[in-house]
C-alpha cells in the first residue's frame, strides 16, 4: 500500500450500500461492484459494517477465527485504526465486521449535540486510509441505526438497492430521514442512486412503476437494474463473485453495466 490514490474532492470514491428492505441486494451489490472494479485493476476496499457480516463471511474464509480487535470493532469501539485484510482477489481488501458490534445505541431521528461525534467514528478512521484506494464500498445492515448512519455520514454516494415490489416505498420514507440526518453532518454526500434489484422473483411489480418511488427519488432512479439470476445464489454458495463464477450471466452483465453507469473509468 505505497501508492497515494488521492483524488479530486468532487470524485465519487466512498459508496455506501444502504436500504431498509432486507434482502434487497446490498451485500450482493457491494461485493459485485467491488469485485468488478478490482478485476478492472482498481484498488478497492470493502468495509462491512453489518453485524450479520455476510460480506465478511463471503470474502474471508478465516472470518470465524478473527478476534474482534481485527475487525470494524476496533474503529467503532476502541478508536483503533481500521484493520485491513486481503480479500482473496487481487486489488480487493476488506475491513471485516463482527457480530459483537450491535445496534445498541439509542438514536432519535434528530441528532443532538452528542450524536455527530458518535456518527463520525467510521469517517474519522476511514479518512486516514482512503487515499490508498480508488473506491471504498460500505455494506450496511437493513436498519437505520448508528451503524448505518456512520456509513451514510462518510459516503460520497449512497446506493439504495430495492426490490421493485409494492412494499418498497414504505421503507423509503424512513430512509429519507436517514439521508437527511447524514446531509447535516456530511458535506461530501453528492449523489443518491436508487437501484432496482430483483433479488426475489415473487411479488415483483413488472414493469416497475416509477410512481411507487417518492417524488424526490424518481430522478435518482438508476438506469441499470439488476435482474433475478440464479447465478448470484450459486456464486454465493461457492464463495465466488459472479464475474468469476459465470461471467456471461445476466447478473454479471448487469453489474458491469452498473459500473459503467456509475463510474467514469
Ligand atoms: N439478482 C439476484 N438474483 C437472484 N438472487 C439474488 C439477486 N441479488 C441477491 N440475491 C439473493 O438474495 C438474497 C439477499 O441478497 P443480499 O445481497 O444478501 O441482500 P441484503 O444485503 O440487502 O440483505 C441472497 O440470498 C442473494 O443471494
Ligand atoms: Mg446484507
Amino acid at each position: 500500500m505505497t501508492k497515494d490514490r488521492a483524488t479530486s474532492p468532487d470524485r465519487i470514491q466512498v459508496i455506501a450500500l444502504a436500504s431498509l428492505q432486507g434482502g434487497s441486494g446490498k451485500t450482493t451489490t457491494a461485493i459485485s461492484l467491488a469485485a468488478g472494479l478490482a478485476r478492472k485493476g482498481k484498488k478497492v476496499l470493502l468495509v462491512d459494517i453489518d453485524p450479520l457480516a455476510f460480506s465478511s463471511r463471503f470474502l474471508l474464509p478465516q472470518f470465524k477465527q478473527l478476534p474482534k480487535e481485527e475487525t470494524i470493532y476496533a474503529a467503532l469501539y476502541i478508536g483503533k485504526p481500521l484493520p485491513i485484510h486481503a480479500a482473496g482477489l487481487a486489488n480487493l481488501s476488506l475491513v471485516p465486521s463482527h457480530p459483537v458490534i450491535v445496534s445498541d445505541e439509542q438514536l432519535t431521528r434528530t441528532p443532538d449535540s452528542d450524536h455527530p461525534k458518535k456518527l463520525l467514528k467510521l469517517k474519522s478512521e476511514l479518512d486516514k486510509i482512503k487515499q490508498h484506494f480508488d473506491f471504498v464500498f460500505i455494506d450496511t445492515p437493513s436498519v437505520l441505526d448508528w451503524l448505518t448512519l456512520n456509513a451514510l455520514a462518510t459516503a460520497d454516494m449512497i446506493i439504495v438497492p430495492f426490490i421493485p415490489s409494492y412494499s418498497a416505498p414504505s421503507t423509503f420514507t424512513l430512509m429519507s430521514e436517514g439521508i437527511k440526518t447524514a446531509k447535516q453532518i456530511n458535506p461530501n454526500l453528492a449523489a443518491i442512486g436508487y437501484l432496482a434489484v430483483t433479488s426475489n422473483s415473487s411479488a415483483i411489480v413488472q414493469p416497475f412503476d416509477q410512481k411507487l418511488l417518492p417524488r424526490s427519488a424518481r430522478s435518482q432512479l438508476l438506469t441499470t437494474s439488476i435482474p433475478f439470476d440464479d447465478a448470484i445464489n450459486e456464486a454465493n454458495l461457492s464463495h465466488q463473485d459472479v464475474f468469476n463464477f459465470r461471467p456471461n450471466s445476466k447478473a454479471a452483465s448487469a453489474y458491469l453495466k452498473l459500473i459503467n453507469e456509475l463510474f467514469a473509468l
